[in-house]
C-alpha cells in the first residue's frame, strides 16, 4: 500500500476530524493523493446536516463501484456523521456492498484498529459504536490548514434545535480538560501556528460537565495567556448563552479576535420558538447591542435558514428585516432540509420547494448588498492581515484581518503564515484588495 485519498464534506469539526484520519492513515506509511485510481485506501468523511451533503456522499461512493470491481484490493471506508445516523450504516451497506469499513463519529479513534483488522483478515467491518461519551482525541493529527489550527474543546450537543441532526449523530456534550486544551495550543504556537480556532458545537456550554466546573470565558482567558503572537478564534456560540462575561473577555484580551459567529437561524420569534432556540428576536437584538457596545468594531457573522416548517411570508420578512437591521459581516444562508429523526421532520406545514427557492434568492440578495456596503468601509484603511495562502487561480495572496475579512494582495516573496499590514485600495464588490505597506 502506498497512497490514500480522503474526501471531506462537512463543517470545521468534520474537517478537523479528517486531519485526524489523515494522521492515522500516515501511521500506515501512506501518502495523500487526490487520484482514485492510485489510492489504496479511500476514506469518505461524510456529513449529514443537509440532504445535499448526504446526496453528494452517496454519489461519490457509488461512483467507485467500477474501480473497486477492477481492483478489489482497494479499501473503501465510510465514516463521519452519515453512518452514525440511525439506519444509515445498514443503508450504505445495502446500497454499496463493496464498502470495506464503516465507522461513525463516536469511534473515530477505532479507525486504526479497523483498518488493521481489515488488512489482516480481509473481512469487512462495520462498527458504529454507541459509546457516545468517548472523545475522538489522542490520535495523531496531520494538519492541513497552516497557519491556522483547529483545536477541539468539546464534542456533542444537548440543545436539540428541532431542525438539527447533530445531537443524534454526535451525542451528548462532553468537554476536554482545560489543561489538555492549553497544552495543545501551547505546542501549536511553539511550532509556528499563528491562529487557533477553538471548536465546539456550542462552546458556551463548555465545562458544564467537568468537575470542578469551568466556563468558556475562563478557558479563553487561560488560552489567551499563552506566550507568543497568535490569534484566538472560537465557534460556534448559541445566542441564548452568550453573556456580558464573554463580551468582556473578548474586549480584555488582545489575542482574542474581535469577532463572533452568532447564528440567528430566523428573524421571526414565532419560528425561533418552533425551532426550540430559546430566545426571541428581541433577546437576540439586545445581545447584538451588548456585543457591539462592549467590543469596539466587533465583526458579527451568522447562520440563517429559510423555509422552516410553517414559515409564513410574514416570518420570512422578519428574517429579511433582521439582516437589514443587523448588517452582518457575513451570513451563511441555508434552505431548510428535512432530516429524519428530528422533531421538525414530523411537523405540519412543510414549505414547498419553489417557495423555499424564491426565499433564499431574496435573502442572499439582501446579504450581498450588505456585504458590498460593508466592504466599502474598508477603503483607505490599513489592517493587519495574517496571510493564509497563495491563490493560484487569481494570482493573489489571501489573508484575513482580525475581523475575519478576506483580503487579497500581491507579494514577490512567499509570505504565507506572516502578519503583514495591508492598505485597502479596492473594495467594489464583495472581495477586497490592497497593497502591503
Ligand atoms: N436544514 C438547513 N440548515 C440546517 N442547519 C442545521 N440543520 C439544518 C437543516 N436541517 C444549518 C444551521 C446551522 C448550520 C451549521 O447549518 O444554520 O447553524
Ligand atoms: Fe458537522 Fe453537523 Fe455535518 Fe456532522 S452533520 S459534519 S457535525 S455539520
Amino acid at each position: 500500500m502506498k497512497y490514500y485519498k480522503i474526501v471531506t464534506y462537512g463543517c470545521q469539526m468534520n474537517e478537523h476530524e479528517s486531519e485526524k484520519l489523515c494522521g492515522i492513515l500516515e501511521k500506515f506509511n501512506l501518502t495523500k493523493t487526490d487520484d482514485d485510481a492510485i489510492a489504496d485506501v479511500i476514506v469518505f468523511n461524510t456529513c449529514t446536516i443537509r440532504e445535499n451533503a448526504e446526496r453528494r456522499a452517496y454519489g461519490n461512493i457509488g461512483a467507485l463501484k467500477k474501480l473497486k470491481k477492477q481492483n478489489p484490493e482497494k479499501i473503501v471506508a465510510v465514516g463521519g456523521c452519515l453512518p452514525q445516523q440511525s439506519g444509515k450504516a445498514d443503508d450504505l451497506k445495502a446500497k454499496f456492498p463493496f464498502i470495506d469499513i464503516i465507522f461513525g463519529t463516536h469511534n473515530l479513534t477505532e479507525f486504526e484498529n479497523m483498518l488493521n483488522r481489515r488488512l489482516e483478515s480481509g473481512k469487512k467491518f462495520i462498527d458504529i459504536s454507541l459509546d457516545e461519551y468517548k472523545m475522538p482525541i489522542d490520535v495523531p493529527v496531520k494538519r492541513s490548514t497552516y497557519p491556522n489550527a483547529y483545536v477541539n474543546v468539546m464534542f456533542g450537543c444537548n440543545n436539540f434545535c428541532t431542525y438539527c441532526i447533530v445531537p443524534y449523530v454526535r451525542g451528548r456534550e462532553r468537554s476536554r480538560k482545560p489543561e489538555d486544551i492549553v497544552s495543545e495550543v501551547k505546542s501549536l504556537v511553539e511550532s509556528g501556528y499563528k491562529e487557533i480556532t477553538l471548536l465546539g458545537q456550542n462552546v458556551d456550554s463548555y465545562g458544564k460537565d467537568l468537575s470542578p466546573k469551568v466556563d468558556f470565558s475562563s478557558l479563553l482567558e487561560q488560552v489567551a495567556k499563552i506566550d507568543g503572537k497568535f490569534r484566538l478564534r472560537f465557534m460556534s456560540n448559541h445566542p441564548k448563552d452568550v453573556n456580558q462575561k464573554l463580551a468582556d473577555t473578548i474586549k480584555n484580551n488582545d489575542k482574542i479576535c474581535n469577532s463572533i459567529h452568532f447564528p440567528v437561524q430566523s428573524g421571526s420569534t414565532r419560528v425561533l420558538a418552533l425551532m426550540n432556540r430559546r430566545y426571541t428576536r428581541e433577546d437576540y437584538l439586545k445581545k447584538i447591542k451588548m456585543l457591539r457596545k462592549t467590543v469596539k468594531d466587533i465583526a458579527i457573522t451568522t447562520d440563517i435558514m429559510v423555509g422552516f416548517p410553517m414559515e409564513t411570508e410574514k416570518d420570512f420578512k422578519d428574517s429579511l428585516t433582521l439582516l437589514k437591521k443587523v448588517k452582518y459581516d457575513g451570513a451563511f444562508t441555508f434552505v431548510y432540509s428535512k432530516r429524519s429523526g428530528t422533531k421538525a421532520y414530523s411537523m405540519d406545514g412543510h414549505v414547498p420547494e419553489d417557495t423555499k427557492k424564491q426565499r433564499i434568492v431574496k435573502l442572499v440578495a439582501i446579504q450581498n448588498n450588505v456585504n458590498k456596503k460593508l466592504a466599502k468601509k474598508y477603503l483607505g484603511k490599513t489592517v493587519e492581515v495574517l496571510v493564509d495562502e497563495f491563490n493560484t487561480d487569481c494570482g493573489y495572496y489571501m489573508g484575513r484581518d482580525e475581523r475575519g475579512k478576506a483580503i487579497h494582495f500581491s507579494s514577490n516573496e512567499n509570505i504565507v503564515g506572516q502578519f503583514v499590514n495591508v492598505k485597502i485600495t479596492k473594495a467594489n464588490g464583495i472581495s477586497i484588495y490592497g497593497e502591503i505597506v
